[in-house]
């Protein structure tokens, strides 16, 4: 039984990094690519109203999306992401997930599948979604889904963004990342959190010493270590993209965001590298 709902999260530091990264990314891959084949593996329910029970109770989004909605920097990440989101959310109104977000950015060439297990999330995922005609919603596991659907031969772009509520699901990032090689022709985006930096590192420490090569990783600490409540921040996992431009355009990004969305002055700095 799934307990875990986005709604309480939706537009929280985590969902603001992860979004923005996704967008770049996406739209680095279709400058290249005619049609983009892209999978997300635990979707949500693709739209988050402020005015809700979920939102309402922790208010997540005020220490997120709320802290760089009027930002006037010049980080074009950033400004790129905003832009979409108040083209998606006209009236400010709610959050947009994943799944809504890249229906936005894709156009009738690509064709994306949105995996949700939980009945209930994927109702309103299909309402959410119901203008978009490319594409599929999938009442099913992620995780199996790309096990036994993907073909090795072809490319997609996935985004893996459990929600880490059982141990399972750090396991399954762990075999997924073993058999790697499956998806040489995919681009992966990986989400996970920073709950604690010990275990954190000892994560880190156990995909580097894998050895895969093509992988980049992005952390961004919110928290300080002494705050004892809450994710400490997030991080992300960047798997086979080789242009060069991403690192420096990745460091800039955290530095701007560590900036704007730390929540104690003695957080750690973010880190960019590759594993
Ligand atoms: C972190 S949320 C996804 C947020 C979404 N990707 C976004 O950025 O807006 C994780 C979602 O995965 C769903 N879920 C949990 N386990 C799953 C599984 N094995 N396969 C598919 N969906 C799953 C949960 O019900 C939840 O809605």
């Amino acid at each position: 039984m799934l307990s875990y709902k986005h709604g309480f999260h939706a537009g929280n530091h985590a969902d603001v990094l992860k979004h923005i990264v996704l967008i770049y990314l996406y739209i680095l891959v279709k400058k290249h690519n005619k049609s983009i084949s892209y999978i997300d593996t635990h979707s949500g329910n693709g739209l988050y109203k402020y005015i809700s029970k979920y939102m309402e109770k922790n208010k997540e989004y005020k220490y997120g999306i709320k802290k760089i909605e009027k930002y006037t920097g010049d980080n074009k990440l950033i400004k790129n992401y905003l832009s979409i989101i108040k083209t998606i959310s006209k009236k400010n109104n709610f959050y947009p997930g994943s799944p809504s977000i890249i229906s936005n950015i894709s156009d009738n060439n690509d064709k994306l599948y949105f995996c949700e297990l939980h009945n209930n999330e994927f109702d309103s995922l299909k309402k959410n979604l119901k203008k978009f005609t490319n594409i599929k919603n999938i009442n099913t596991d992620g995780f199996e889904f790309i096990e036994k659907k993907l073909r090795n031969d072809r490319s997609y772009f996935i985004l893996i963004d459990p929600s880490y509520e059982i141990k399972d699901d750090y396991i399954k990032i762990n075999n997924f990342i073993d058999n790697i090689e499956k998806y040489e022709k995919s681009k992966i985006l990986i989400w996970y959190p920073i709950l604690s930096f010990e275990d954190n590192d000892r994560f880190i420490e156990n995909l580097r010493k894998k050895g895969i090569g093509k992988m980049i990783n992005l952390e961004l600490p919110i928290k300080s270590n002494k705050e004892e409540m809450g994710m400490k921040g997030s991080g992300l996992l960047i798997i086979n993209f080789k242009e060069k431009i991403i690192l420096r355009d990745l460091k800039a990004l955290s530095k701007e965001l560590h900036f704007y969305l730390k929540q104690n002055d003695d957080v750690y700095n973010p880190k960019v590298r590759y594993l």
